[in-house]
């Protein structure tokens, strides 16, 4: 018999073999990668602090680094590019600054300066032309602003005067990605720390069902089902303790209501991104792991213990590509 009870363990175990992994492709840089926009499944755009920007043009294959001149000091959480030349990048405090580049990196332009006290950048969010970003509360008060030409200029949004924050709630940086658009551009947004929601633009705010109270608990990001933008999923969790797996995903539906559930298997730890691969498959990643699923964000299954902090799909492709600490780059692979 036991031979046989062997053989029928080794195949269990074959079976829960990961079908899917991370295959590094950098890392070896003194920077910490929040932004990232994967335009193509060739053409790639990385964003970090200590002023640094790096491009990919072949797959991830080469890298070319950058240091923004004026900007060595500062850190680039979020980034959105639209070609292999065009890109704009988002420098969070003091002051807050935008920048763009037509050239492929070799100039930047300033597009938004705002030197408030307190003014924190976290996310910005394009479709096409069309974009927003959000910044931490400023005496309760989200800050908004839009672009209708590609970030050449932006226009502060006086809507959120309504909708109040509460104190201690904020948005993460971890990401660039708690924020998204649905329907004809109208933002949706979670915020993270004393409190953690989801805001519909300046219409409602709902309190998530999520790790919340602490500086590092809440939301980090937010995705929408690419067919039918109706289905969503919001993970987080607490940044200090990044295996804890209590509380750390929501899956939503706005048809009507906001409606909230829980994954059955819930992703392995503190999530600072996650990424619809389609409408069954998504990805999430954080600075434990990287996790898939399979069924819709319902059943989430581990791939690696590498840490990263954000994973996003190419707009206009296939790839999958990862980012984190220590100028860390990988993709996912069968
Ligand atoms: C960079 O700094 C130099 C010296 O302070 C200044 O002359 C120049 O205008 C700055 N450039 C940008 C793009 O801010
Ligand atoms: C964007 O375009 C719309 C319609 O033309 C206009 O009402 C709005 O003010 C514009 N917003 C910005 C930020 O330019
Ligand atoms: C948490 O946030 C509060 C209020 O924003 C701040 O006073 C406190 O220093 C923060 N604590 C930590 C550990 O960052
Ligand atoms: C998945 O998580 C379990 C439990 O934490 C761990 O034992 C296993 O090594 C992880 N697998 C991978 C591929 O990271």
């Amino acid at each position: 018999m036991k031979p046989f009870v062997l053989l029928l363990l080794c195949l269990g175990n074959l079976n829960r073999l990961p079908a899917q992994h991370i295959e590094l492709l950098n890392n070896n840089k003194k920077i910490s990668i929040r932004g990232m926009s994967v335009v193509t499944d060739k053409i790639i755009w990385v964003s970090g602090n200590n002023g640094a920007v790096g491009k990919s043009v072949d797959a991830g294959k080469t890298w070319q680094w950058m240091t923004v001149k004026n900007f060595t000091q500062r850190d680039f959480r979020d980034i959105e590019a639209f070609d292999e030349n065009t890109a704009i990048i988002m420098a969070v405090a003091e002051p807050a600054n935008i920048l763009k580049t037509t050239d492929g990196g070799k100039s930047w332009k300033t597009v938004f300066t705002d030197s408030t006290k307190g003014m924190f950048l976290d996310a910005m969010e394009f479709k096409n032309d069309k974009g927003v970003v959000i910044g931490d509360p400023i005496n309760n008060q989200v800050f908004m602003a839009y672009t209708n030409d590609s970030g050449n200029t932006w226009v502060r949004s006086p809507l959120m005067k309504d909708l109040k924050a509460e104190e201690g709630e904020a948005f993460f940086a971890s990401s660039g990605t708690n924020i998204v658009t649905y329907g004809p551009g109208i933002p949706v947004f979670v915020s993270g720390g004393k409190q953690s929601a989801i805001f519909e633009s300046s219409r409602r705010k709902l309190v998530l069902p999520i790790i919340q109270g602490e500086n590092s608990t809440g939301a980090n990001s937010i995705a929408m089902s690419p067919d039918n933008q109706i289905h969503g999923i919001i993970v987080g969790g607490d940044f200090l303790k990044d295996t804890a797996r209590k509380n750390n995903c929501v899956l939503f539906t706005m048809i009507g209501q906001l409606r909230f559930s829980a994954p059955q298997t819930p992703p392995y730890g503190y999530r600072s991104c996650v990424e619809y691969i389609n409408r069954k498959k998504l990805i999430c990643c954080g600075t434990s792991g990287v996790d898939i699923s399979d069924d819709g964000g319902l059943n989430w299954k581990n791939i690696s213990k590498e840490g990263f902090h954000v994973c996003r799909k190419a707009k206009n492709g296939e790839a999958v590509f990862l980012a984190g600490a220590n100028g860390k780059i990988g993709i996912l692979t069968d």
